[in-house]
This record gives structure tokens, C-alpha cells and sequence, in this order.
């Protein structure tokens, strides 16, 4: 697939996100002036970039009608795209899944997305990429939808605000339990994200920051957008991909942390009880990045603020996230 020449800028010119850029949740950034917080925002789909009121793609395709269709969610930090070899790689293992034939190589797709945030003038901000399904028929079989489409939005994005990195989040636990793997396996990062929507409805209905979702076992999941960690007696745990958890990237960086820090680190079934009694908790994600959590189900983690390990852990995350990437702009 053709993308556009690649224009490399030897002095970007960087907006200022505008007003809207910081919002709560922020990738549910008001519409208005810009639905992604830039200014003459540049969307990429199949080749060629649109203006936002122009990027527009077809009520036939299967990512609209049936969620048929998978995505990623990727920040660049300091004119660097962090870890997008591994975002690719979950990408591709998606569309394998789901028997969806990629349009592009990695290569291809790497340069699209470099070529996305140029047109954007960002140095630091979040990429949704989707591949979809296609346009096919009003029937969900989707032998009828032969080309899948690429789409790349670029935004200056922050989910949280600064302050609840400070002094962490309020997780209630939601009735709604996340997807079976026997009937849609939360590891494919598909556009079908009612299930997490269903738990977000939860949170905010119970004026909660995050929901934390059990599998069908009753066991600790994932929360809507974020994997988990408790933290006890120094050890560090997270749940393991067979109990509903994505293989969050984010989660396998926390996890090179706390190796490198000295700290045991273990994937294991975990339960509320083990929530509620933990010395620390966070939440990771490569939108909320690595935020920790003070509150569960009303009762205070540990002596209800954000602990000494999550703390460090964060330190070395946004080192690590400044230090190293894949280069979007030329360098000198
Ligand atoms: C359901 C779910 N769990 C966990 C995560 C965190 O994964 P990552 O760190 O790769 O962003 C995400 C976000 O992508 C997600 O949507």
C-alpha cells in the first residue's frame, strides 16, 4: 500500500495541544474544537490523510457494524514512538486470529505511522491505530469484505490527570465479568470493546476512577483499559493472559522494571481479598500509563497512598519512556 511521500521535518513545528487536549478520561476528548486536542488534525486512512471533518469511512464497514475489526493504542514521548515493535507484533497476532489478512507490511505500517504523527507536528501524544474488517454487506460474514481499511488518528492525549498519579485512584469491582476466552478471548485486541464499556458504565456510575473486572472464576482480571498489580512483602504479581488479562505492553515493561529493580515478579491468580490486603496496587496501560490505585471496593490499600514501590517503578517508566523509541523525526 502506498502511503504518502514521507515529508521528514528537520525542525518540527509543534503545537501546543489545545485546551481540550487534557480532558478525563481524555481519549474521550470533547468534539469540539478538535475530537483530538490538535489543531488541523491530519487522519490517516488507507493511504491518505483527511482533516478530522473529513475522515469519514464507509456504514458498510464491519468495524462499524459488527466490531469486526482490531486496534492499538500507542504513545510516542519526546519525538520517540515507545515500544512499537511490540505494539505491531500484538497487532499482527490479532489479525491472525481473527483471520484478517493485513494490508501492509510492519514496514509499511511503521512508516504510516511516523508519517501520521509528522503530519501532526507532535513530539509527544497517542496514536489509535485500527485495522478494520472492511466494507462488506449487511451480513456479518466477512468473506464479503475484501479490502480491510487502516486507520491512524494521532492525539494529544493525557488519560489522568496529573494529580491522581499523586494520589492514586478508586477501583470498584464490576458485576459485569470480563469476556470468556471461550467467547471472545480478551487477548485479541479486537474493535468489539462492549464488555469494557459495560464495566465503565460500572465505575461511572458508582463514581469510581476505574472498574476492575473478574473472569468467570471470580478471579482478578483486568480493569477496563489497564492491567493489574498488587504489590505484598515486596513481591510484585500480576495476573496471567489465561485469566482475561491482555498482554498489556505496558505490563511487560513494569515487569523489566521491576526485575531490574530487585524485586520478585510473578504472574498468578489473584483475587479481591488479595486487592484489599495488598501493600500496594497500580494499574498499567499505555494510555494511563503506570498510575497507582489507593482504594478498592471502599476499603484503603495499604495506608491509602501511593506506595514507595509503585513509586519507583514510575520513576523508572518515565525515564524509560523519554530515553528510548523508534525516532519519528530526522536526527542529527
Ligand atoms: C483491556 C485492556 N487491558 C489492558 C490494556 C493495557 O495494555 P497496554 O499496556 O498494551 O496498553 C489495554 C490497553 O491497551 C486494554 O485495552
Amino acid at each position: 500500500m502506498k502511503t504518502t511521500d514521507a515529508v521528514v521535518l528537520d525542525e518540527p513545528k509543534i503545537h501546543e495541544p489545545t485546551a481540550d487536549a487534557v480532558v478525563e478520561p481524555a481519549i474521550e476528548a470533547r468534539a469540539t474544537p478538535s475530537a483530538v486536542g490538535v489543531k488541523d488534525a491530519k487522519i490517516y486512512i488507507d493511504g491518505k490523510f483527511y482533516s478530522e471533518a473529513d475522515a469519514k469511512i464507509s456504514v458498510f464497514d464491519h468495524g462499524l457494524l459488527y466490531g469486526d475489526g482490531i486496534f492499538e493504542g500507542i504513545r510516542f514521548y519526546n519525538g520517540r514512538v515507545f515500544r512499537l515493535g511490540e505494539h505491531l507484533d500484538r497487532l499482527w497476532d490479532s489479525a491472525r486470529s481473527i483471520c484478517l489478512e493485513m494490508p501492509m507490511t510492519k514496514e509499511e505500517m511503521t512508516e504510516a505511522l511516523l508519517e501520521a504523527i509528522r503530519q501532526n507536528h507532535l513530539r509527544d501524544g497517542y496514536v489509535r491505530l485500527l485495522v478494520t474488517r472492511g466494507i462488506g454487506n449487511l451480513g456479518l460474514n466477512p468473506m464479503q469484505c475484501k479490502w480491510p481499511s487502516v486507520i491512524i488518528i494521532v492525539a494529544a492525549i493525557t488519560l489522568y490527570r496529573e494529580n491522581l498519579y499523586r494520589k492514586g485512584l478508586t477501583i470498584v469491582t464490576c458485576a459485569t465479568r470480563r469476556c470468556s476466552p471461550g467467547a471472545l478471548n480478551p487477548a485479541v485486541k479486537s474493535l468489539n470493546y462492549l464488555n469494557n464499556v459495560m464495566a465503565r458504565l460500572e465505575a461511572n456510575l458508582a463514581d469510581a476512577d476505574e472498574a476492575l473486572m473478574l473472569n468467570d472464576a471470580g478471579n482478578v482480571a483486568e480493569c477496563t483499559a489497564d492491567n493489574v498489580f498488587v504489590v505484598k512483602r515486596g513481591q510484585i504479581v500480576t495476573p496471567p493472559v489465561t485469566a482475561g488479562a491482555l498482554r498489556g505492553i505496558t505490563r511487560s515493561v513494569a515487569f523489566e522494571i521491576a526485575t531490574e529493580l530487585g524485586f520478585k515478579t510473578l504472574k498468578a491468580d489473584i483475587t479481591r481479598h488479595d486487592i484489599y490486603t495488598a501493600d500496594e496496587c497500580f494499574l498499567t496501560g499505555t494510555a494511563a500509563e503506570i498510575i497507582p490505585v489507593v482504594k478498592a471496593d471502599g476499603r484503603l490499600i495499604g495506608n491509602g497512598k501511593p506506595g514507595p514501590i509503585t513509586a519507583r517503578i514510575i520513576t523508572r517508566f518515565r525515564e524509560m519512556t523519554r530515553e528510548t523509541g523508534t525516532p519519528i523525526f530526522a536526527e542529527h
